[in-house]
């Protein structure tokens, strides 16, 4: 029987609707309107498309949102300098800096310059940390995005081994770390498997949830699936003309019980994770400014 179809797209947008309401409430209560700002440096395709969806999704649950194009001959001064001013700038709530950034700049000491109570892509070292901990002021986008899925899917995480293909900062390691946590959708006994893991097929063969995010094009074929396993692919590729994932979709549908397709599966999520961020974030900044 094929796998069932987990559907990003619309529960992205049902949360989308609830954000909708959380932030008319803030806005009334506080008279301030969450306000986003993203940073675009260079012109990569891929990350324009990106920014330009997360400007209209603020757009439509009625939070603000700014977005700073900068030339792909920026320095990283000159964008060290950008960020103080948002960092400074008591109307901006959220600070986005769009990966990635062109050669010259040194992509680490942008993210850390970013204010920890604006930093709603979860990347700066403090956040990171205290999500490692368990005390979590936000959560990263694609990782929430994936645990949401799970919990929307009626999906077992207690107990369940979790195999995340990838150890990146943005999605392998937190995800990882966030479904190892205490707590609800989490509890799992987790393995991250990387370019060097020995016997990958072996490790993928026993996962109960298969979470794949190392951004080869259908690299998880049928063969590295259990029977029955829950699919996430967070991989965005193009192939010729076509949007494919990390996982080759037909074949590992036939074996998975559960899966998410893309595009309509994490993208749509990591948004609606954004902007949940940055209504927090707003929140978080309008206690401390009283
Ligand atoms: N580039 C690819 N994914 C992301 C993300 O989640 N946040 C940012 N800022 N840039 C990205």
């Amino acid at each position: 029987m094929p796998a069932r179809l987990i559907d990003g797209k619309a529960i992205a947008a049902s949360i989308r609707e609830r954000l909708a309401v959380d932030v008319a409430t803030f806005r009334q209560a506080t008279h301030r309107i969450p306000k986003l700002a993203a940073v675009l440096v260079g012109d990569d395709p891929a990350s324009q498309v990106y920014v330009r969806n997360k400007e209209q999704a603020c757009t439509k649950v009625g939070m603000a949102s700014d977005v700073h194009r900068l030339p792909s001959t920026t320095t990283q001064t000159q964008l060290l300098e950008l960020i103080a001013r948002l960092n400074a700038d008591s109307d901006v709530h959220g600070i986005l800096v769009q990966l990635p950034l062109p050669k010259q700049i040194h992509e680490t000491t942008v993210l850390d310059a970013v204010d920890p109570l604006k930093d709603v892509d979860c990347f700066h070292p403090e956040n990171v940390g205290r999500m490692v901990q368990g005390r979590p002021r936000f959560l990263p986008c694609t990782p929430h995005g994936v645990q949401v899925l799970l919990r929307e899917s009626g999906t077992t995480v207690d107990g369940a081994h979790v195999v995340v293909l990838g150890r990146s900062e943005i999605v392998g390691k937190p995800v990882g770390m966030m479904l190892v946590q205490k707590g609800e959708t989490a509890n799992a006994t987790v393995t991250i498997c990387h370019s060097r893991t020995k016997n990958l097929a072996e490790i993928t063969r026993s996962a109960d949830i298969l979470i794949a995010a190392i951004g080869r094009p259908e690299f998880v074929t049928a063969d590295l699936v259990r029977p029955g396993a829950v699919v996430i692919d967070v991989g965005i590729n193009r192939l010729g003309d076509r949007l494919v994932g990390d996982v080759a979709f037909a074949a590992v549908s036939e074996v998975a019980s559960a899966i998410t397709p893309v595009p309509g599966g994490v993208g749509p999520m990591t948004i609606a994770m954004l902007l949940e961020n940055t209504l927090t974030a707003a929140k978080l900044q309008s206690v401390a400014a009283q």
